[in-house]
């Protein structure tokens, strides 16, 4: 059944999407029961939590604790702030780069999933430019901080995602896709839930430039649990076989960014400089902090 998400209320109420909602790798319709959810046919419940339902691939309502997610859980009471300069430096990221793809790629799409939405930030950039958008992440305390953007959230994991198969025109995830350990798995969900034809789009960190390799020390040294070698993964090459692998066409790859997370307001308009720079020497072109890669699903 084809749904459009009401999303005029701060916090949509979860009728108004449910029909797009399954439980987790999709297997089964949800009905509202009492205060939570229930699998039609099944005794298995699902919570919502503050209005955001919780569909996450565990025995009745428990969230996996991955380390990934253990980390964001902390993280999320700081992120706004500790990332404060990461967000100017999105959005000088956003200003120079980001922008210029999400007009083409993402600005007037139909319905829209956006995964790994953490605490909403791209969420807000996208909710204007869709017809409908819907945001999950597997950290609650993350999406805790999305509300009131009025774009329903659901906490649910990238490799089972609660939706019903063939749901979205899009689906897009900005610094996510690499925190995925079975990469293969999250794969086979976008195809599931894409419609034929569908779009993917991601923007990553590239492991595959020498930047994020000679920073990589230092960021992972205060972040051992978010499990560097599968972050690692994060390069052109291994998405462009992954999309490969599972019958997505890939339409463009880019590489971009020189301006770190961490830098506060001078610290970006300074690497901003070097950014501009860099970026029309071709030997460092493909050596930046950013990936970004796009294609549609062949099905
Ligand atoms: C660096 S944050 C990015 C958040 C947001 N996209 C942004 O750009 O601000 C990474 C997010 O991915 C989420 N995440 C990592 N692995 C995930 C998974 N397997 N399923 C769902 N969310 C995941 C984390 O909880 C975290 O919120």
């Amino acid at each position: 059944m084809q749904a459009t998400i009401k999303s005029s209320v701060e916090c949509p109420d979860v009728s108004t999407y449910l029909p797009l909602l399954r439980t987790p790798g999709g297997a089964k319709d949800l009905l509202i029961r009492g205060s939570g959810l229930q699998a039609r046919d099944s005794s298995d419940e699902y919570p919502l939590v503050d209005g955001i339902p919780v569909l996450s691939p565990v025995e009745h309502h428990k969230v996996v604790a991955t380390d990934v997610q253990e980390y964001y859980d902390k993280e999320a009471a700081v992120y706004n702030n500790t990332h404060g300069s990461e967000l100017r430096g999105t959005q000088y990221n956003i200003e120079k780069h980001y922008g210029r793809l999400f007009e083409k790629y993402v600005r007037g799409s139909g319905t829209v999933l956006e995964f790994g939405a953490g605490t909403g930030r791209f969420t807000k950039v996208f909710k204007p430019m869709v017809r409908s958008l819907i945001a999950t992440d597997f950290s609650m305390p993350m999406l805790l901080k999305a509300r009131g953007i009025g774009v329903p959230l659901v906490c649910a994991d990238t490799q089972a995602l609660p939706f019903a198969s063939n749901t979205f025109d899009l689906l897009v995830g900005i610094t996510t896709f690499s925190y995925v350990p079975n990469k293969a798995k999250a794969m086979a969900e976008f195809r599931r839930v894409l419609k034929p034809n569908g779009r993917l789009l991601m923007l990553d960190q590239n492991f595959g430039g020498f930047v994020m390799y000679l920073v990589s020390g230092y960021y992972f040294q205060s972040r051992k649990k978010t499990r560097p070698t599968e972050v690692k993964e994060s390069t052109i090459t291994n998405y462009k076989r992954l999309f490969q692998e599972n019958s997505f066409t890939v339409d463009q790859t880019e590489v971009f960014s020189w301006v770190p997370h961490t830098v506060q307001a001078v610290g970006t308009k300074l690497y901003g400089v070097l950014d501009s720079v860099f970026s029309h020497v071709p030997v460092l072109r493909g050596q930046a902090m950013r990936l970004f890669i796009t294609g549609r699903v062949q099905k």
